[in-house]
């Protein structure tokens, strides 16, 4: 695929408190962020080491709020709707107007981003394939965007970054099998990687012989801190693209 691919989204805010009813800005913040990492245009790209500076990868795709709601009427692509529910959790109970969420858009047409405030993960994410009420992501307020509830060191947008690479189809980069060397995401330019890095590590981290490089821990798909990742590869965004021609070959008109 040559040509840079729209996706539109649809952002649930589902809030208790004032505060989790984030705002604009904030949500603005986010897509900025989405547009910048997805186009290889993020600022901190500069900080991938020179071993890899070749892979790092435009995935040639853009992030619009949706224009028009599912019944073909005008919209802002956000959704606001109060619920009593002080704290979600990874269930997809937030998918749900009768459970005290909100009710997906058609999944072959939007990418569902629900926020509130979520009590057991940054966010989490649907891959391909799936039933379209459950499809799309969900991220904690505070893990959302660049400003307003956004809290260090999760206010980079990165969670919704990673979110989308899992939406996409991509595999965490350590390989999913805890800290063992056998697991694979599937992606041929990434080095075999032992299990997830945290926080800020310095470079290299190396892990299953893949020195004297180590753990591309500045992938997106890790865990590492949000300032601390700024990279897809190629093989990711092939991979990307692949999900793209199949299970979500909707978004490509
Ligand atoms: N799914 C991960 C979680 O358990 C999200 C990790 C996002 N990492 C980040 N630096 N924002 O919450
Ligand atoms: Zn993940
Ligand atoms: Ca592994």
């Amino acid at each position: 695929r040559e040509e840079v691919v729209t996706i539109p989204v649809v952002v649930h805010v589902v809030h208790h408190s004032p505060e989790q009813d984030i705002g604009q800005e904030q949500i603005d913040s986010q897509l900025e962020v989405l547009n910048a990492d997805f186009r290889r245009a993020n600022p901190d790209v500069s900080k991938v080491p020179q071993v890899w500076r070749d892979l790092v990868a435009d995935a040639r795709l853009e992030f619009r709020l949706a224009e028009t709601a599912p019944d073909g009427s005008p919209a802002t692509g956000v959704v606001r709707v109060s619920t009593d529910v002080t704290g979600f959790s990874t269930d997809d109970r937030v998918k749900f107007t009768a459970r005290g969420g909100s009710d997906a858009w058609p999944a072959d047409r939007y990418l569902n981003i629900w926020v509130c405030e979520l009590d057991d993960a940054l966010g989490y994410a649907a891959f391909p394939g799936g039933p379209p009420e459950l499809d799309g992501i969900v991220i904690r307020h505070s893990a959302f965007g660049t400003t307003g509830t956004a809290a260090a060191p999760y206010d980079g947008g990165r969670t919704a970054t990673h979110e989308v690479g899992h939406w996409l189809n991509l595999r965490h980069i350590w390989g999913d099998d805890g800290d063992g060397c056998s697991g694979s995401d599937f992606v041929d330019d990434t080095p075999n990687q032992a299990g997830p890095n945290h926080g800020a590590p310095s470079f290299p981290q190396v892990s299953c012989g893949n020195a004297p490089h180590g753990d591309m821990f500045m992938n997106y798909m890790d865990y590492v801190e949000d300032a601390a990742m700024f990279m897809f590869t190629k093989g990711q965004a092939e991979r990307m693209d692949s999900a793209l021609a199949g299970p979500r070959s909707s978004f490509l008109t």
